[in-house]
């Protein structure tokens, strides 16, 4: 299939790239690198020995998409293009709203003129809230957001299933994440946060390489077994894998069909701590600290109805994905930086 992925370029969208030219399929990337850097695609090119086609320019842009469902013949569209920082979507919410939703809405109606029927959506575990039991499954209401990143998300699963409803011959596909990490096993491809970091497994492999001084425990006190927040920490590579697998089965069949993508398991922050330090030989000083607002403190998935209904599991363990991203790190100090990036 030829499948468009917005934010393409980005941490989830590049390995998407990846497994997607690995089981056969044509990706076809538009990003407008606000938070991704064009080096990536030498190193997909490195990886997969495809330099994928890229068009620069915003998922807001209708011209542009106009002539990018002109000028190729989509199956289908995986939407990774969003802002996602919590604290951020605090301080600036029109601006997540409008590149979230607005985006989103020009893109779907752009969808619509191409005559394009098929959507893989980017959700978040964090359109659940605080639910009151473990672990979570896709029944669980959902909406109780705390920011307008998680809002945004949540808003954007309403708008598509009442068009899904509209339009019964459409495929949306709502892929619920957990907390993904890791990297490509190649160590090219990988998380690369702008300034300090704000999720858990960039600030440690930071700290690691001694660019930041000490990690800062958000939270002791929570009724978990070691006090720290529990989160369900997935490879990035089985997540991408997981698009791929839903494609595959559910992008010709009309309907609504969501899932979500997680191990099922939860680890503590300690737990990340003491797996990296014993898997790396690298220390990691830390520090604890006041929790932090709006956090919860445990969140893991049900990932039964992705198992069932689409043949997919997460297959790597949390050592793997902990070596994966501090292989990333070494290798890439600076990131993406290093090459002069050369299109086409
Ligand atoms: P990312 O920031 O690395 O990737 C997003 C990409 O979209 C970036 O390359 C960015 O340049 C691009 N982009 C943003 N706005 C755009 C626009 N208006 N037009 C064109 N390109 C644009 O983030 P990621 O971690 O790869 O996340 C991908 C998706 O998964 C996002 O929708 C995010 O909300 C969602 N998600 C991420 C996580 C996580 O923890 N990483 C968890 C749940 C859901
Ligand atoms: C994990 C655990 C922190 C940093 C966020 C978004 C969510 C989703 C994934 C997009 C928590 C603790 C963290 C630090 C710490 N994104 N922590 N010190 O909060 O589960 O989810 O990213 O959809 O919407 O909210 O991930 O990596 O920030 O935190 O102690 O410096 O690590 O308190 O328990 P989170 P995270």
């Amino acid at each position: 299939m030829n499948i468009l992925l917005t934010g393409g370029a980005g941490f989830i969208g590049a390995h998407t790239v990846v497994e997607l030219l690995n089981a056969g399929h044509t990706p076809i990337i538009l990003d407008n690198f606000c938070n991704a850097h064009p080096n990536v695609l030498t190193r997909i090119k490195m990886i997969t020995g495809v330099l994928p086609k890229l068009y620069q320019g915003d998922v807001r842009d209708r011209e542009l998409l106009k002539r990018i469902f002109n000028e190729n013949k989509i199956d289908s569209v995986i939407h990774f293009a969003a802002l996602k920082a919590v604290g951020e979507s605090v301080a600036q919410p029109l601006r997540y709203y409008d590149n979230n939703v607005s985006g989103s809405l020009i893109l779907l109606e752009e969808m619509q003129q191409a005559g394009v029927k098929s959507i893989v959506f980017s959700s978040s575990a964090t359109v659940y809230g605080e639910p009151k039991t473990m672990p979570i499954n896709e029944n669980f209401p959902t909406g109780a957001t705390t920011n307008p990143y998680g809002t945004s998300k949540h808003m954007m699963e309403r708008i598509m299933m009442d068009m899904q409803r509209a339009q019964p011959d459409w495929s949306v596909i709502i892929l619920r994440y957990f907390n993904p990490i890791g990297a490509h096993a190649s160590g090219k491809i990988g998380e690369q946060p702008n300034g300090i970091p704000n999720n858990l497994l960039p600030y440690v492999t930071q700290v690691a390489a001694g660019k930041l001084k000490e990690l800062s425990i958000f939270g002791n006190d929570y009724p978990t077994a070691d006090g720290t927040g529990v989160r369900d920490y997935i490879h990035v590579v089985d997540l991408a894998q997981g698009h791929v697998q839903a494609l595959n089965v559910k992008a010709r069949e009309a309907g609504t069909h969501i899932y979500n993508l997680g191990t099922g398991k939860g680890y503590s922050v300690l737990d990340i701590v003491q797996t990296f330090e014993r898997e790396t030989g690298q220390r990691v000083p830390y520090v604890f600290k006041e929790r932090r607002a709006g956090d919860i403190a445990e969140c893991y998935a049900d990932p039964q109805k992705a198992w069932r209904e689409l043949n997919w599991q997460a297959k790597r363990q949390l050592p793997e994905m902990i070596r994966d991203a501090w292989h990333w790190q070494k290798n890439n100090p600076n990131g993406y930086e290093n090459e002069t990036f050369q299109a086409a």
